[in-house]
């Protein structure tokens, strides 16, 4: 389903592409053509404005965009926008790969439409950054250069950006993500995320890593706990000073010699992070909803109030809507779905 297309390593220029125009609102729904044939249906957002009471500091948000996951990201954004107080005090930082299709500017076409109004901008992410530090993992998916492109955001942003809010596409926002950018990261702590003391953190690593006292000291004195890296609020001037990039991609070449973990992205951030994590509330990652690796296991939700709902896992929910299968969680997520020939279907 989610299969990727084999990477090219084109070493593509950091480039980018400056999206201050307001269009005019064109008529609903928009039709974007890509490469000819290969249109994509979507329908516009509505405008949303700032209210009486908002400030001008903005708010960074950083997501990446990938064909694959673009109706995810959509939502996302439609439903982040849709929850603010102060949209207009939003601005966007979408990272996409330089070598695959659709290209940055396409990209940036595409957003435009949807969201007219919106402050962002496009990066080219330029994959072989990172193509030659990837092992491979236990789930295809994981090993997209993008899936590493979070570790970059300090150097790809303008170093006037000071802290920037992560997310992952195949989530949703439901609160004012106002309350997530003024969290508190305090000492020198460089992010900030939900962290889970209670689950088991040996299982992250390999024996061959516990068994090392060279590796494993590296959780010393500290008290590391699991975090997702799909919700993560990062103190960019910290990345940039401590150098935490140089620190990521030296434990992903400790994984090139010997294994030390089986997932992707994830394990190199424990390393580098475990135990130094300001702790957010729980609220704000709403894990797991696309279930595991089985076919089509439905997560229900965990109890207490919800910020964000993150469909982490193998499922999405616009492909289980699709397929006309959804989970009772998916219900929740296409409220948010601007994609135009799934709502035709659906109904
Ligand atoms: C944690 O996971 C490790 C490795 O999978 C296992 O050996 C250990 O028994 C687990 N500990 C607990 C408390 O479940």
């Amino acid at each position: 389903m989610l299969r990727y297309q084999a990477f090219v390593l084109i070493i593509v220029p950091l480039f980018l592409v400056p999206t201050n125009a307001i269009r005019s609102v064109p008529e609903t729904p928009s039709t974007i053509e890509l490469h000819g044939s290969n249109n994509v249906e979507y329908i516009e957002a509505p405008e949303y404005r700032n209210g009486p009471q908002c400030g001008g500091s903005v708010i960074h948000v950083a997501m990446t965009l990938d064909f694959n996951y673009l109706r995810g990201s959509v939502a996302a954004i439609h439903s982040i926008l849709k929850h603010t107080s102060c949209p207009e005090n939003l601005y966007f930082h979408f990272i996409a790969s330089g070598s695959k299709s659709p290209k940055p500017e396409d990209l940036t076409r595409i957003i435009k439409t949807i969201f007219p109004s919106l402050g962002f901008m496009v990066y080219s992410f330029d994959d072989s950054l990172v193509t030659h530090l990837i092992s491979n993992s236990i789930r295809e998916a994981l090993d997209d250069p993008l899936n590493y492109a979070r570790t970059y955001l300090a150097d790809i942003l303008d170093p006037s950006v000071t802290r920037v809010i992560y997310l992952d596409s195949d989530i949703i926002v439901v609160d004012d993500i106002q309350k997530l950018w003024s969290v508190s990261l305090s000492g020198s702590t460089a992010i900030g995320a939900p962290v889970y003391c209670h689950a088991n953190f040996t299982k992250y690593f390999t024996d061959r890593f516990w068994s090392d006292p060279g590796l494993s000291s590296v959780f010393a004195g500290k008290k590391p706990c699991y975090f997702n890296t799909g919700v993560m609020v990062m103190d960019l001037v910290k990345w940039r000073e401590e150098d935490f990039r140089g620190r990521i991609e030296k434990w992903m070449e400790v994984q090139k010699e010997e294994r030390i973990y089986e997932l992707g992205s994830l394990p190199p951030f424990l390393l580098v992070f475990g135990g130094d994590v300001a702790g957010i509330d729980h609220r704000w990652n709403q894990h797991g909803l696309g279930g595991n690796n089985r076919v089509h296991s439905c997560r229900s939700l965990h109890p207490g109030p919800i910020s964000l709902l993150h469909w982490s896992g193998k499922g999405k929910p616009w492909a289980r809507l699709d397929a006309g299968d959804p989970c009772p969680v998916d219900e929740l997520w296409s409220p948010y779905d601007l994609y135009k020939h799934s709502k035709q279907q659906l109904r």
